[in-house]
């Protein structure tokens, strides 16, 4: 079944071990780092990925939203993160940055805006262990879906299939429990969700995200 990756970005801040331990039964955990200049939103850096990790078994799925990004990696390897991911708009050299990632001891992803073509990752898609398609512009929490995402999503699991390799995909942004079902269709791997887990009881949406693709893995 494709996993929940909840994204602590509209966590509350003030009770964060908590809220981490709300989420506990996700294997994965999304961290939004945003540095003000790829995005017009600043958040958190390496110091609070190192205190939450003493709180979480989770995997640490940290998804750079910072212009070069090779500059961090090891900073953010080291705080704890096991999978890391790059946005390919804002790295210029941007195989070597995997690289990076993988000599640092972490998983490898990418991500790609909304107008970022596929076009650009046909290259580096092999050394890829994961892909991260924005379904909005990346900066905030809550936004809209952009439907068109769904054929990029589509269009990318064929493009995995033909190479053959084991690299997954994970759609962020705009995710819901209206919109849950369809993208699980088209074959993610993983989906991250910020506001639909921590507006309300977190524990309790996540169990509905997972009561929502069940049935709908059912009716296949
Ligand atoms: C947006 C972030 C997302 C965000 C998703 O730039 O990358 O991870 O937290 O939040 P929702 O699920 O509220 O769209
Ligand atoms: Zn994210």
């Amino acid at each position: 079944m494709v996993k929940i990756a909840p994204s602590i970005l509209s966590a509350d801040f003030s009770r964060l071990k908590e809220e981490i331990t709300s989420v506990k039964s996700a294997e994965y955990l999304h961290l939004d780092i945003m540095d003000g200049r790829f995005v017009p939103n600043i958040t958190f850096g390496p110091v609070v990925i190192k205190s939450i990790r003493q709180h979480s078994n989770q995997i640490f799925d940290t998804h750079l939203m910072i212009e070069e990004p090779e500059r961090y990696i090891e900073e953010f390897a080291r705080a704890g993160s096991d999978l890391i991911t790059v946005h390919i708009e804002a790295s210029n050299h941007v195989h070597r940055t995997i690289q990076l990632i993988k000599n640092s001891g972490c998983k490898a992803g990418v991500s790609l805006n909304p107008a970022t073509s596929l076009n650009t990752i046909e290259n580096i898609i092999d050394d890829l262990d994961l892909i991260l398609i924005m379904s909005v512009n990346p900066g905030f929490g809550g936004q809209k879906l952009i439907l068109k995402t769904i054929d990029k999503i589509k269009k990318l699991k064929l493009m995995i299939k033909e190479s053959s390799t084991e690299t997954l995909i994970e759609i962020d942004g705009g995710v819901n429990f209206k919109n849950v079902e369809k993208i699980a269709k088209t074959g993610v791997d993983i989906i991250v969700s910020g506001s639909t887990i921590f507006v309300g009881d977190p524990t309790e949406n996540l169990s509905k995200f997972r009561k929502i693709l069940r049935n709908s893995e059912q009716v296949e």
